[in-house]
């Protein structure tokens, strides 16, 4: 069995020294790419070459390159983790692109997501909704109900694990026009909506959650629905529309 060919590809990458300079694309010419190799392995023989020559490395982000952390990014051929649905950046593999092609590869942009260095952005906004309300408060002191004992209607179940599924990546917030963070935040508030645990602080949680990402600076939603198809773990727009009425019905109550 022949060896797949390999890849001779042109990249031209986003490179900016921090948020205040002034970024452009610069063009790379990369050759004898595996089309085994991973996005982010193809980026790391760049990046050795970079070196090689004396020149600065080209930051990304990136961590259990597993498709779990949500820490890749990177808008590629101008989609949020590239041409390949249902994966991240970090799973992307080079078969997906073509010999000779021409790759480009930006940070996420959005307002929100200010860019650190070259294809690395700040999402600590993310972090800050969560903190808003995406927890649940516990006793532990020693007579905690087993979660286990708790009966929760099989399709709530499913519904929940599926909202849980979010890795808070923000391809959503990448791939919309408004650079809303809809998508992330109705998955974080219907994950907790959606389970007994989850209702005592229901009210609060999505006042507060929504109330932060408006703060960060996130758009509206105009349900063009750009995120659902992006998202690398198919999270649903039902979840922005279950936001919706748990938002309407906790500020008609609250
Ligand atoms: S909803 Fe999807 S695209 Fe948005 S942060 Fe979560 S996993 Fe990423
Ligand atoms: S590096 Fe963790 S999801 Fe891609």
């Amino acid at each position: 069995m022949s060896a797949a060919k390999k890849l001779n590809l042109t990249l031209k990458v986003w490179r900016q020294k921090n948020g205040n300079a002034k970024g452009n694309l610069e063009t790379y010419p990369l050759a004898d790419i595996s089309p085994d190799s991973s996005f982010l392995e193809m980026l790391d023989i760049l990046n050795n070459g970079l070196i090689d020559k004396g020149e600065s490395p080209v930051v990304f982000d990136h961590d259990c390159r597993e498709g779990i952390c949500g820490s890749c990014s990177l808008y590629i051929n101008g989609e949020p983790h590239g041409p390949a649905r249902l994966v991240t950046t970090c799973q992307l593999h080079m078969r997906s692109f073509k010999d000779g092609e021409t790759i480009y590869i930006e940070p996420f942009r959005a307002k929100a997501f200010p860019v650190i260095k070259d294809l690395m952005v700040d999402r600590s906004a993310f972090d800050r909704i969560q903190h808003a309300g995406g927890y649940i408060s516990v006793n532990t002191s020693g007579n905690t109900q087993d979660a286990n004992s708790i009966p929760i209607e099989k399709e709530d179940a499913d519904e929940a694990f599926y909202s849980a599924a979010c890795i808070g990546c923000g391809a959503c917030v990448a791939a919309c026009k408004n650079a809303s963070a809809s998508l992330f935040v109705a998955a974080k508030v219907s994950q907790y909506a959606l389970l007994p645990q989850g209702k005592i602080e229901a009210k609060d949680r999505v006042l507060n959650m929504v109330k932060q990402a408006e703060k960060e600076g996130f758009g509206p939603c105009s349900n063009t629905g750009a995120c659902e198809v992006e998202c690398p773990k198919g999270i649903s727009i039902e979840n922005i529309a279950r936001m919706n009425r748990e938002f309407l019905s906790a500020s008609i109550t609250k």
